[in-house]
């Protein structure tokens, strides 16, 4: 079946293995299916939800650009483009924040965990950010939106939002509802530091991530550094329960190397973390340095990039205008 794809990164910076492993790897993917169609966007709409210095914000949304493209996005096949360029979203998202309910944001656990325990000092946007997500997607009548587990929730609102304005403006099947496509296995990558929370662009610690921009020897290090417990590794699944350090590490070199997590705990059983590190920084290395290196030389030209984004929003725009025409149609503009 065909399936109409969309997901967005934020351009915060600091792209880690968890982007690649949970989304960016997965984008590719889908993209190298002839059967999607992919839309692929820097949301930087959604970065200024949290302070952002404008200097850094721009090169932040040429780095999460060429990422993309380092990590085998193609711009010929998929429409990649930046949030802000495309007007439509930001007028969708404000006819979506009226059919939306107050009490289905008051359900979301990422604002809570996101604005921390001063809810009064957090911006509206970073509470309405939901909503300016679904009109992402609903604009391009996504199918299917790849996203890590984090984002499962926030998908559900989509739904929500999408078959509440089919029905209060009695126009069934006008929005589609996207369903979440979230890997199974690695949907979350860990902290090197603490196998309980997850990798992520905030943690203030640099041993706590693989950033896709590190160097070689940055990124054999800070494996050999990463946090494990005292026992060997298990012979089967069930002795990962309660090694939170062991599963991640495993599950790790399993995604990199595309086999199943039980071919690679019959690989390590009964071996030592050392022996594990040191195959994950060379499978690692293997895998993260040339997309490092191809994002480092894409950005010393920041024209093409320019471009490249350019060119997809004005596709992006042609799709996201037809809808917005529509929805003022229907809601009686
Ligand atoms: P963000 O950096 O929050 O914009 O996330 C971009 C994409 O990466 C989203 O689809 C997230 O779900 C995914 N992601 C972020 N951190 C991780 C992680 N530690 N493990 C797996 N996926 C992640
Ligand atoms: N909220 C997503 C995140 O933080 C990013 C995002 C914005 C997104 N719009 C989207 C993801 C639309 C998928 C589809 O990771």
């Amino acid at each position: 079946m065909s399936k109409k794809i969309f997901s967005g990164v934020q351009p915060t910076g600091n792209l880690h293995l968890g982007n690649y492993i949970g989304a960016i790897k997965n984008f590719v993917n889908l993209q190298n299916d002839n059967n999607n169609s992919c839309i692929y966007c820097v949301v930087d709409l959604h970065a200024i939800t949290i302070n952002q210095d404008p200097i850094q914000l721009k090169k932040n949304i040429r780095e999460t650009a060429a990422t993309f493209i380092a990590s085998g996005l193609d711009y010929k096949k998929s429409i990649i483009f930046n949030q802000s360029l495309v007007p439509a979203h930001s007028e969708a998202s404000w006819i979506l924040s009226c059919v939306a309910r107050m009490g289905w944001l008051n359900r979301m656990t990422q604002f809570k965990e996101k604005a921390g325990k001063d809810k009064e000092k957090a911006s509206v946007g970073l509470y309405v950010y939901p909503i300016l997500m679904a009109a992402d997607i609903l604009l391009y009548d996504a199918t299917h939106v790849p996203v890590g587990e984090d984002q499962k929730q926030h998908l559900e609102l989509s739904r929500d939002i999408a078959n509440k304005f089919n029905l209060d403006f009695k126009s069934p099947n006008f929005f589609v509802a996207p369903e979440p496509l979230i890997q199974k296995n690695f949907a979350r990558i860990m902290s090197l530091k603490d196998g309980n929370k997850k990798m992520s662009k905030s943690d203030p610690s640099e041993l706590s991530r693989i950033n896709l921009t590190d160097s070689s020897d940055q990124i054999s290090n800070k494996i050999k550094k990463a946090k494990t417990d005292t026992q060997t590794l298990p012979d089967n699944e069930n002795g990962l329960s309660k090694r939170p350090e062991a599963e991640n590490l495993l599950g790790i070199y399993s995604s990199l190397s595309d086999q199943p997590l039980t071919k690679t705990i019959n690989e390590f059983s009964g071996k030592n973390f050392s022996d594990l590190k040191e195959k994950l920084a060379n499978l690692v290395v293997e895998k993260i340095s040339p997309i490092s290196y191809e994002t480092n030389k894409l950005l010393k030209d920041e024209t093409f990039i320019d471009k490249i984004l350019k060119d997809g929003a004005d596709k992006a725009n042609e799709i996201a205008y037809k809808k917005i025409i529509n929805i003022k149609k229907i809601i009686g503009f």
